[in-house]
């Protein structure tokens, strides 16, 4: 049996999702309240006979795997590895590296953790960086406890003593970057005389550390940099690491929201102020990948920014890094303070109040754009603002939302709108910029594509009764569907056998005769699902008048396809010498109309 296979065969849909959510007894199916969207009566169904979940609120579905997939926000090997730890299945190790390996560095970096939490809290040598952060900081115990903070001392050797004491290699240490070789070859603790931040992964695990200085430097010609990362390595892959997401990741859910900040600092000084669906991109330029797994979590991506240079800047990287997703950018404008962090320790109401109510992003920039421009007074300020934002605006793919700017930007720069109109043509869009820019919200990942005589179908397949008043009416050709030609032909197949013994077609049977892909039997237990929820409780006379009117729909589908294929070939046909083909086409055509 094949790994995947084996691992869902263990795990059971109820029990699995029991323990996230509590599941209320609905007919053949569990009910809840969805934990990817917000809603006050419960859309989210469970099946435990068809091991599958869906939510007809936000429409999304899957299995075991998927469930654990979005609801931890890991991607797909990684969900198959917490379930196959959970159900005891020991995981092949060509396909998921080297475990052991992985393991004893997860404890190593772990150790060496509790090492600096251990100075920081706990012995003397920590007591000036606890002072500075909660006096100077004004972190309270629990916030240093809650995001693990510690404090490497001045070494130079001491956590690499203590870690080769425990067992570990130097070579290890390195590799988890841990210590490190100085321009003489000398080997020393990466991390000396700094405040330690230990960077989580979505499981709460730790991966790697920043680490900032306190101390003014004693030698001013020499001054170190404010924050030290670990290299990437092989658990800290720096491109999708977002610090703070282990701890915030409830809470972005639930507000829909993820505020994206710039520094550790201003994750913690946040979460302590109450609002805890903020994360940083830790020590690097926001990337791709990140906003990826954030839109796990949310469709709402709002960026903490400052209205400077820098702010702009970034604007601008936010439109590029959400061109592929579907996802809303808005901004949160702190104004008066250089970070949030700073904000907080000003007026930690106003950052709480701002933190709830994110402007879209395209207000953000162009209201940047009028301040650096001096409030578009002259023409030459004009044309610059122009210039910057008409790509933009060329670049929305909402009308509406278009129509908007054209007239804002047309009354504010005091141009006739027409103008804007000729002049947003007459930008080129060079290759694939543009880019979507709606203000719709988000819709789900996981969309099901329902087709009607895919529908049809499955409702056959769950109400035999209408089977073979359906199969004189329509044939396996007249469907357009692969996957629904081979369900055609299974069921067919299945009625000449006489099978009228039984009153449900046998799902299992269905589903090893199709042959499908993962993801198609997914997609087909959904269906499988939807239809039953469909029919449970539903009269049978509206049953059969649902599957009459599936019927018209297809056979109607069936007839315009004829006629195009008709048209078609009177178009090529030889006048002359095919008269009598030709009447037979049209004759055929009237019949269709
Ligand atoms: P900041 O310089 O804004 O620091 O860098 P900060 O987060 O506000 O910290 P405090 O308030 O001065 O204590 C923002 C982020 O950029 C990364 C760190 O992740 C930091 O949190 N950074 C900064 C580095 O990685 N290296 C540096 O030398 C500086
Ligand atoms: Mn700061």
């Amino acid at each position: 049996m094949d790994q995947v296979d084996e691992v869902k065969k263990r795990v059971d849909v109820v029990d699995l999702i029991s323990s996230y959510l509590t599941l209320k007894k609905a007919g053949r199916n569990y009910r809840a309240c969805c934990p990817f969207h917000k809603e006050k009566t419960a859309s989210f169904m469970v099946s435990g006979e068809k091991q599958i979940w869906y939510c007809f609120g936000c429409n999304q579905g899957g299995d075991v795997i998927s469930f654990i997939e979005k609801i931890e926000g890991l991607d797909f090997p990684a969900a198959l590895n917490l379930l196959a730890d959970r159900a005891g299945v020991v995981l092949e190790k060509t396909r998921f590296e080297n475990k052991g390996v992985k393991d004893r560095n997860f404890q190593m970096v772990e150790m060496a953790q509790n090492f600096f939490s251990y100075i920081l809290n706990e012995h003397n040598a920590g007591l000036e960086a606890k002072q500075y952060l909660t006096e100077k900081r004004k972190l309270s115990l629990i916030t240093l406890k809650e995001f693990s903070l510690g404090y490497a001392p001045t070494g130079p050797l001491l956590l690499n003593d203590f870690l080769v004491k425990k067992g570990y290699k130097q070579e290890e240490l390195m590799k988890m970057g841990l210590i490190t070789k100085n321009s003489y070859g000398k080997v020393t603790d990466k991390f000396r005389e700094r405040i330690i931040f230990p960077i989580r992964n979505t499981q709460g695990k730790t991966v790697g550390f920043g680490g900032r200085i306190f101390k003014a430097p004693k030698d001013e010609r020499f001054t170190p940099p404010k924050y030290l990362n670990s290299p990437q390595s092989d658990l800290y892959d720096k491109s999708s690491i977002v610090y703070g997401l282990y701890e915030a990741k409830d809470t972005i859910r639930e507000s829909d929201l993820v505020i994206i900040v710039e520094g550790y600092m201003d994750v913690i000084s946040s979460h302590q102020a109450g609002v805890k669906n903020v994360v940083a991109s830790s020590g690097t330029a926001l990337t791709s990948e990140q906003v990826r797994i954030l839109s796990r979590y949310t469709k709402n991506i709002a960026f903490a920014f400052d209205t400077d240079e820098a702010g702009l800047l970034a604007t601008k990287r936010a439109f590029e890094l959400t061109k592929f997703e579907d996802i809303n950018i808005k901004a949160i404008v702190i104004e008066g303070a250089k970070d949030p962090d700073e904000l907080i320790q000003k007026d930690k109401n106003e950052w709480i109040k701002i933190s709830k109510s994110p402007v879209p992003i395209l207000d953000f920039y162009y209201n940047s754009l009028l301040k650096q421009n001096n409030g578009a007074k002259s023409t030459e300020d004009k044309k610059n603002i122009s210039k910057e934002f008409l790509p933009i605006i060329r670049s929305i793919a909402n009308d509406v939302e278009k129509a908007h700017w054209i007239k804002k930007i047309s009354s504010d720069m005091n141009v006739n709108e027409k103008f804007i109109i000729d002049a947003l043509d007459k930008i080129k869009v060079a290759g694939e910029t543009q880019r979507k820019v709606e203000t719709k919200q988000g819709d789900s990942s996981v969309k099901l594509k329902i087709s009607k005589e895919l529908l049809l179908l499955i409702f056959l397949t769950l109400y035999p009764k209408k089977i073979s008043d359906f199969f004189n009416k329509v044939k396996a050709e007249d469907l357009e569907e692969e996957n629904s030609k081979k369900l055609y032909n299974i069921l067919n197949e299945w009625q000449n056998k006489g099978a009228k013994l039984r009153e449900e077609i046998d799902f299992q049977y269905i589903k090893n005769k199709m042959k499908l892909s993962r993801e198609e039997q997914v997609d087909f237990d959904l269906l499988f699902f939807l239809a039953l929820s469909f029919f449970d409780g539903v009269d049978e006379k509206d049953i059969t008048l649902d599957i009459d009117l599936l019927i018209r729909d297809v056979l109607k589908n069936k007839k315009e396809k004829r006629q195009r294929e008709i048209e078609l070939e009177l178009a090529q046909i030889d006048k002359v010498k095919d008269k009598e083909k030709i009447k037979k086409l049209l004759r055929e055509l009237q019949s269709l109309i």
